[in-house]
C-alpha cells in the first residue's frame, strides 16, 4: 500500500473552507454596509480531523483512495441565522453563486432527524488552484438558527461521550428539548420584524456616523480648521438627538461640503 500524505490529501480542503469563509464573511459585510439585514448571523468552518476520516472510512466501509469521491463532508462550513425564515434566504443565495455547485440537499429542517437534529445541509463542488491545477473538491454547508446550533451542539458532545448508546433518559431529555427550540424559532419568528427593524436601524445609524466622521476627519485636512471644528460641535449636537432623520440631514449637507471642496482642489 502507498503512503498516504495526509498533509497533501488536506492542503485543498484548507484553502476551500479558508476561501469560503472569506466569501461568506463578504455577504455578511456587504449587507450590512449597504444598511441591509444579513440573513447569515455567523459563519464558522472547519476541516475533519484526520482521525474523524478514519473513523468514517471504517464505519462506511470505504476505500483510503476514495475519500476525494465519497467524503463529502472533509470542507465542512456551518452558517447561523437568527431566524428560520433566514435559512430559505441563504440557500437561494449559495444556488445563485457560481463558484459553488450544489449537487446534494437534505432538509433536515421539515423532515427533523429520529434523533430532533434540525439543519439544513447542501452539498456543493468547489474549484480551489493548486500547483497541480484546478482540484475540484467537495463541500458541506450546514445552514440552521442559532437555536438549533445551540440543540445540536450540546447534543453532539453527549453523542461523543455516549458513543452510539445515549441512555434513553437523555435522548427523551433531548427530544424535549428539540420541541422546544422549535417554539423558541416559532416565537421569534413571530417578532422578526421588530427585532430586524431594531437591528436595522442601529446598522444605519453606525453606517451615517463612520461616513460623517470620515468626512470630518478629510475635510480636516484640507478645509480652515476651525470651521471644521465647529461642524464637529455640530455634529455631537444632533447626535445627542438621537434622531436617526437630523443625522442623515446633516451627513447629506456635509457630503455637499466636501463636495465642494474635492472641486475646489480639482480645478488648481
Ligand atoms: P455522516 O453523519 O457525517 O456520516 O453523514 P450522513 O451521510 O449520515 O449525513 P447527515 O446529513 O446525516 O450528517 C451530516 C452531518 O450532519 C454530521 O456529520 C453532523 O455534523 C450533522 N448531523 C447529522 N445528524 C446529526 C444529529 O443527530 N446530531 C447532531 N448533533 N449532528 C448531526
Ligand atoms: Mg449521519
Amino acid at each position: 500500500m502507498e503512503i498516504q500524505l495526509w498533509r497533501e490529501i488536506l492542503a485543498p480542503y484548507t484553502l476551500a473552507v479558508n476561501e469560503m469563509l472569506v466569501k461568506f464573511n463578504h455577504v455578511m459585510d456587504e449587507h450590512r454596509r449597504c444598511g441591509l439585514y444579513s440573513p447569515i448571523e455567523q459563519v464558522n468552518g472547519r476541516v475533519k480531523k484526520i482521525s474523524s476520516i478514519l473513523d468514517k472510512l471504517h464505519r462506511k466501509q470505504i476505500d483510503i483512495d476514495e475519500i476525494d469521491e465519497k467524503i463529502e463532508d472533509i470542507a465542512g462550513i456551518r452558517i447561523m441565522c437568527q431566524f428560520v425564515e433566514d435559512i430559505d434566504k441563504v440557500v437561494e443565495l449559495i444556488k445563485q453563486r457560481k463558484d459553488m455547485k450544489v449537487i446534494g440537499e437534505k432538509d433536515y429542517i421539515n423532515h427533523r432527524k429520529a434523533s430532533g437534529y434540525r439543519s439544513y445541509h447542501m452539498i456543493v463542488t468547489y474549484d480551489v488552484q493548486t500547483l497541480k491545477g484546478t482540484k475540484t473538491i467537495k463541500a458541506e454547508i450546514q445552514i440552521r438558527t442559532l437555536a438549533m446550533n445551540f440543540w445540536a451542539t450540546i447534543e453532539h458532545s453527549l453523542q461523543y461521550k455516549y458513543k452510539e448508546n445515549i441512555p434513553e433518559h437523555i435522548k427523551s431529555s433531548l427530544l424535549t428539548a428539540s420541541d422546544a427550540i422549535v417554539l423558541l424559532d416559532k416565537e421569534m419568528s413571530a417578532v422578526r420584524s421588530e427585532i430586524m427593524d431594531a437591528q436595522n436601524s442601529f446598522q444605519v445609524k453606525a453606517n451615517i456616523v463612520a461616513d460623517i466622521l470620515n468626512n470630518i476627519q478629510n475635510l480636516y485636512r484640507v478645509a480652515n480648521k476651525r470651521e471644521i471644528i465647529k461642524i464637529q460641535d455640530e455634529f455631537y449636537r444632533i447626535y445627542a438627538f438621537d434622531d436617526l432623520d437630523q443625522l442623515e440631514r446633516f451627513s447629506k449637507e456635509l457630503d455637499i461640503i466636501s463636495e465642494g471642496y474635492r472641486a475646489q482642489s480639482l480645478s488648481v
